[in-house]
């Protein structure tokens, strides 16, 4: 059996061998020969694909021949291979609101994955947004528990399809456990001030998810909990993770986590106590800390740390290499897989699905769709009606492809191996996108109107004004009267002007936090100046995470949001402008009206004096769930079927919609929970269950609602997640919007 062979290695190996299997370094950091044959590292990040076979075969040189595991990071699609389908980034895939169509997105991203000789990804993200200015906010699936929970488990399961042994699944990491979104100010891996209450209420529920899903892998977060670093928290990895949760995959530490713990935490005095601190608290891969290899076992030699602990950790990295089917296949890249699935067709038309599904039509006075809707012409483009039109496409990122693809997409300067990035002619940017899809006889022009960022060097840093590079620091591009000038001439000229503004990657990421939600560089005075031409405004977002806008924006005649939609972005955004497709999308996180109104998200605690600022509403810009369509959908109709529900039952519910446009819509059925009277202080009211429906134009359909009693729960000040007996109410709407939603009590009864 697996276990008698897992335990028959372990007989076998020395300390040294034991604790390299503990290690998964970085290929980009170090000779791979002294990683492999020298620190015998078990398992492998970052390696570029040519080193990929020497690096499987070193290992298996070793003296007991153990596969080398590989992982990296395809975080929406495979990051660090050239040509790869790279999907929306995961904010962008949240706002489908659809688990179906994000397995099916996992699936396709492992199959390519897989082929080259990687066996796990770091990657569903299912850290919560909280504070806007994190860095970070493009890799969540935004504000709620609950829809991260469901989008989360969706993915693990299409990362790891049949099972690991299947050679196109990869092993999912779940990352980063636990509360590293709860930044201080959006500071990337400061302090989170969490208790383990707060934990519980919001931040783990996604990770208990992915469990149930069979999930396998999970990553740790960088930050300290309440004085603990995140690698040391023997309560979070052993007793909840392991414990309660019974979690058996394996968990990895983020970069360097052990090293930091010794120069950047200082709870450690060097590598040997961080090295015992780490096993003895319940990491079993050690993320790029090669000085763990001598720190273990003087670990272990000075009794800081029982070989037992550690034994135990090599079991589960063992154990992962059994499921992995690595001892019979160690899975090396396969060429001609790769020449079949990476970048196909099929994957191509799953990633334009994708990002069709993940536009959300935040504002429209009736612009859209252009000229009343288009119908296709067939080959994908717009059929000509016989009166021409001109679009003036404006703006930084009207067509920039890193715009397109965001964070973790190989762009220039991310990946030593990938110096050009993704081949242009794979990506369509918005302007790419409006040019392919138009009537033939109308005119696309293009004016770049304003930069975001001032020039950089060639490692990507700012030039200061002295011209000299900034490290780390990023530089607003001055407003250039000149671009201005004739971006507004070209909007002049133009039946409609499509500004297409947002962020960089510069603004995006790991350490890239922000401290505004601003546009940056000349784009708020290239609004303001297209504004003023009086041609219908359409402002397209391509960014990273939610701006704070100006009222030039606001008061646009339309205004879409598409954060980074990927390869075939443009071609969706340029598909809905026209009408092609109809709007679907729903915001998974709250947009905020000025910075200070952080964090903004729906499911707050209740508090008195209605939770304002003197100066500031605390409503958002724009609410969780809000998106809106071509069409019009009424609800009504909301009965509860059983007002009296026991604590194991149902709340079962109808309710009916109406379309009552001349378009189809793909309407998001959103049902809160709200419990009247709580024990402790709670939210006002939680997303628990959400449907989508499909409605014909002038149709009505009754849509069924259930939620678990079950999920009515809350976390007792004691730090129970019970549910408490008593009175309930179940709203349903089209968003978190109070208004827009229909209400009806039921009670649980014990
Ligand atoms: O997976 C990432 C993680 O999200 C942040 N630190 C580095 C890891 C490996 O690249």
């Amino acid at each position: 059996s697996v276990q008698a062979r897992i335990e028959d290695l372990l007989s076998r190996m020395t300390l040294p061998e034991k604790v390299g299997q503990l290690l998964m370094l970085d290929a980009q950091h170090g000779d791979l020969a002294d990683i492999v044959s020298v620190k015998l590292a078990g398992s492998v990040l970052h390696v570029s694909p040519d080193l990929m076979p020497q690096a499987m075969e070193l290992a298996r040189q070793t003296r007991l021949g153990i596969p080398l595991l590989t992982a990296d990071d395809g975080i929406h699609g495979h990051s660090f291979w050239p040509g790869a389908t790279i999907f929306p980034t995961q904010l962008a895939m949240a706002c489908t609101w659809d688990p179906a169509l994000l397995r099916r997105v996992a699936r396709a991203a492992a199959t390519e994955i897989a082929a080259t000789g990687i066996h796990g990804t770091f990657s569903p993200v299912l850290c919560i947004t909280r504070d806007l200015r994190w860095g970070r906010i493009n890799e969540t699936f935004g504000e709620d528990p609950f829809l991260i929970g469901e989008l989360g488990a969706a993915m693990v399961r299409g990362y790891q399809g049949e099972g690991l042994g299947d050679p196109t699944a990869v092993l999912a990491y779940a990352k980063h456990f636990a509360g590293y979104s709860e930044t201080l100010g959006g500071r990337d891996a400061s302090e989170a001030d969490l208790s383990p209450r707060k934990l519980r209420s919001w931040f783990l529920p996604p990770f208990e998810e992915a469990v149930r899903a069979g999930c396998r892998g999970f990553m740790l977060g960088y930050q300290s909990i309440d004085g603990v670093p995140i690698t040391a928290n023997q309560w979070l990895l052993n007793d909840v993770l392991k414990g309660e949760w019974g979690f058996t995959g394996t968990l990895v530490t983020d970069w360097d986590n052990v090293g930091r713990m010794v120069y950047d935490q200082r709870t450690c005095a060097d590598y040997v106590e961080a090295a015992a601190v780490a096993v003895n608290s319940g990491n079993d891969l050690i993320m790029a800390t090669p000085a763990f290899f001598e720190g273990a076992q003087e670990a272990v030699a000075r009794g800081l740390v029982e070989e037992k602990q550690i034994d135990d950790a090599v079991r589960r990295v063992l154990r992962l290499k059994f499921e992995l089917g690595l001892f019979e296949d160690p899975r090396t890249p396969d060429p001609e897989r790769q020449a079949q699935v990476i970048g196909c067709r099929a994957h191509a038309d799953l990633n334009l699905e994708t990002a069709r599904r993940s536009l959300v039509l935040l504002r429209n006075d009736g612009v859209l769709p252009l000229e009343g809707g288009l119908t296709s012409d067939g080959t994908g483009r717009a059929a000509s009606r016989g009166n021409p039109r001109t679009i003036a496409v404006i703006g930084p990122n009207a067509d920039s492809t890193e715009a397109m693809l965001g964070d973790w997409a190989g762009a220039t300067g991310q990946v030593p191996w990938m110096p050009e990035g993704h081949p242009r002619e794979l990506v369509e940017t918005v302007l790419d996108g409006l040019r392919a899809v138009v009537p033939a006889d109308w005119t696309v022009t293009h004016s770049r109107g304003a930069d975001i960022e001032s020039p950089t060097d060639e490692s990507g840093w700012s030039l200061g004004p002295d011209g000299q590079p900034q490290p780390d620091a990023f530089t607003p591009a001055p407003v250039d009267q000149a671009q201005l000038r004739e971006a507004a001439a070209a909007a002049e000229a133009a039946d409609y002007a499509v500004v297409v503004v947002g962020d960089t990657i510069a603004l995006a990421g790991e350490v890239r936090s922000t401290a505004t939600l601003d546009l940056q560089g000349g784009q708020i005075a290239l609004l303001d100046a297209v504004a003023a031409t009086g041609t219908p405004m359409i402002v397209v977002l391509a960014q990273s995470k939610p701006s704070t806008l100006p009222d030039s924006a606001l008061n646009a005649a339309a205004l879409v949001e598409a954060f980074n939609p990927g390869m075939c972005g443009g071609r969706a955004v340029a598909e809905l402008l026209l009408g092609l497709i109809e709007p679907s999308g729903r915001l998974p996180v709250s947009f905020a009206r000025h910075v200070g109104q952080q964090p903004v998200f729906y499911n707050q605690v209740r508090g008195q004096h209605g939770n304002r600022y003197a100066d500031l509403t605390q409503d958002p810009l724009f609410a969780f769930g809000e998106g809106l369509t071509y069409t019009t959908v009424t609800y009504s109709d909301l009965v509860v079927h059983d007002h009296d529900v026991p604590a194991d039952g149902t709340v079962d519910a109808t309710v009916r919609l109406t379309n009552s446009g001349s378009r189809p819509a793909l309407e998001t059925v959103q049902a809160y929970i709200s419990d009247l009277t709580t024990s402790v202080t709670w939210a006002g009211q939680e997303l628990k269950g959400f449907t989508q429906v499909e409605i014909p134009p002038g149709e009505s359909l009754d849509v069924r609602i259930g939620i678990p009693a079950s999920q009515c729960s809350l976390v007792t000040a004691d730090n129970r997640r019970v549910v408490e007996p008593g009175e309930f109410a179940l709203r349903v709407g089209p968003s978190s919007r109070r208004e827009q939603q229909l209400s009806a009590d039921f009670r649980i009864r014990t």
